[in-house]
């Protein structure tokens, strides 16, 4: 691939904001390799965070799953499983670095505003402003059987929950003006009368009446990020997020052609096209030369889809149990079994069953593939394949085009996954000019370039002192 001229193209002086995104729950986090580490070690964490750190990167982030999956009321043990809350693992790492974003997956379905709202603040406060919050809606009925409510709501509803979730979390982080806090020990008061209003929401689905008890943290608010591709989600997302962490970010059309819709939507709800940041989440695999890449993501592949995993993988589109079969053997002669989508597994949900496995066949017999091959090249793909200039320059495509603002890794080797991107990657794209050379601001509101929250611009919402 040639450079491209950064004068040929719409967003010449475009950035890449780089976020590792620490799995708690897949199959693509290869725990069987002699160099994986524990992914419940608490130095796990930690030394993925300090990488991340070492390559200027902005965010830490972290997902949320609130149960162990299951599959027909079995475990689905092939999932790397162990997933600390996701804001106290946030705190502590807030103890253990000093510049990178520390960003938390935390639903608004199963939450409520009062108890999140505070807990995000806590964090913001705690680490000087670096907190992020990925606002996701959660899309299973079997989390909400954790809940007190049996918790599932339609789609429709979840969004509507969602938005006036995020007004009252708003209204709480803007609860104390800011001059509050007495500025010295001669003031007469520690906190002014009236400087901290009360947040009340009664009807609808919440129940708020509270006096906040913290203060804004140094970036106003924890930034905003958003995940949920439905039509509804981006609007959401144009309405309220500062960041999309989206899956649009392998093809350059598919991100280009997102990112536009995106671009579309801010502008509709009234924000300037340059207000959001999109992050697709993405895996990286680097090798010395295009060949060496190529027989990494091969071995990458083979140890992330196990037979096992493969076995599994099919089973779910298969609908039946395959545990007993080869996976290096041919794809199961049965017809899949359709069933109605019970929302108890996220995989469930394949619309057309025997369309995939028809595809899956022909594809199959065509190239001489073992069911785990076929797994393997016909499942999810994922992520990125070069060399450090190769990527470099792919990536300053995407970027210079307005594809992506940057990307979420997901490092496929916990702890030393990030090592490659960091050493290798980072210094060819700060050569051509797309990288930080240097954290020139502290909190993750600045690592992102982004303007104020949204409800303290033209003075809105944010209380005078
Ligand atoms: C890239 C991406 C990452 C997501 N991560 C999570 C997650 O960690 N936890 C979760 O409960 N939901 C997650 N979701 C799903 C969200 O709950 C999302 O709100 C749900 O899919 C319903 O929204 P949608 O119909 O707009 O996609 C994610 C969605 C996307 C697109």
């Amino acid at each position: 691939m040639t450079r491209t001229d950064p004068a040929d193209v719409p967003f010449p002086n475009a950035q890449l904001h780089f976020g590792v995104f620490f799995q708690g729950v897949n199959h693509w986090t290869i725990w069987s390799d002699p160099s994986s580490g524990s992914q419940i070690d608490p130095e796990s964490y930690r030394r993925v965070a300090r990488a991340a750190e070492r390559g200027l990167f902005d965010a830490f982030f972290l997902g949320e799953g609130l149960r162990l999956r299951e599959v027909d009321g079995r475990i689905h043990d092939l999932d790397v499983a162990g997933r600390p809350d996701a804001i106290t693992q946030l705190a502590a790492l807030a103890a253990q670095t000093d510049r990178i974003g520390l960003v938390s997956t935390s639903n608004t379905t199963f939450n409520e505003p009062a108890d999140l709202a505070r807990r995000l603040s806590g964090l913001d406060l705690l680490s000087g402003g670096r907190a992020g919050w990925n606002v996701v809606t959660t899309d299973n009925a079997w989390t909400g059987a954790n809940f007190r409510r049996g918790g599932y709501l339609d789609h429709a509803d979840r969004y509507r929950r969602a938005e006036r979730f995020l007004t009252v979390a708003r209204a709480i982080w803007d609860g104390w003006s800011d001059d509050a806090v007495a500025g010295g020990t001669d003031a007469p008061y520690w906190s002014a009368p009236g400087s901290v209003a009360r947040v009340r929401e009664h009807g609808g689905q919440f129940d708020v009446d509270l006096a906040p008890t913290l203060p804004r943290s140094v970036q106003g608010h924890p930034v905003i990020f958003q995940a949920g591709d439905s039509a509804e989600g981006r609007d959401f997302a144009a309405r309220n997020a500062d960041v999309i962490f989206s899956a649009h970010g392998t093809e350059f059309d598919d991100a280009l052609a997102f990112a536009t819709d995106i671009r579309n939507r801010l502008r509709a709800a009234g924000r300037p096209a340059d207000d959001l940041r999109i992050l697709p989440g993405t895996e990286m695999i680097i090798g010395a030369t295009e060949e060496d890449a190529r027989e990494k993501a091969r071995w990458v592949r083979f140890a992330q889809v196990t037979p096992a995993t493969a076995l599994n993988v099919a089973g779910l589109l298969w609908n039946i149990d395959l545990s007993d079969r080869d996976a290096d053997g041919p794809l199961p002669a049965e017809d899949p079994v359709i069933v109605e989508n019970t929302g108890a597994f996220g995989a469930r949900r394949i619309a057309d069953p025997r369309a995939v496995v028809a595809e899956w066949r022909a594809k199959a017999e065509a190239n001489g593939w073992s069911l785990r091959e076929t797994v393997i090249a016909l499942g999810p793909q994922r992520g990125h394949v070069g060399t450090p200039s190769g990527l470099a320059d792919k990536f300053a495509r995407f970027a210079r085009h307005g594809a992506v603002d940057g990307f979420n890794i997901t490092p496929y080797l916990i702890p030393d996954g990030l090592d490659d991107i960091v050493d290798l990657l980072v210094p060819e794209l700060q050569e051509r000019g797309l990288y930080r050379t240097a954290y020139t601001g502290g909190t993750l509101r600045e690592h992102l370039g982004l303007r104020p929250p949204l409800t303290h611009r033209h003075g809105a919402g944010r209380r005078a002192g």
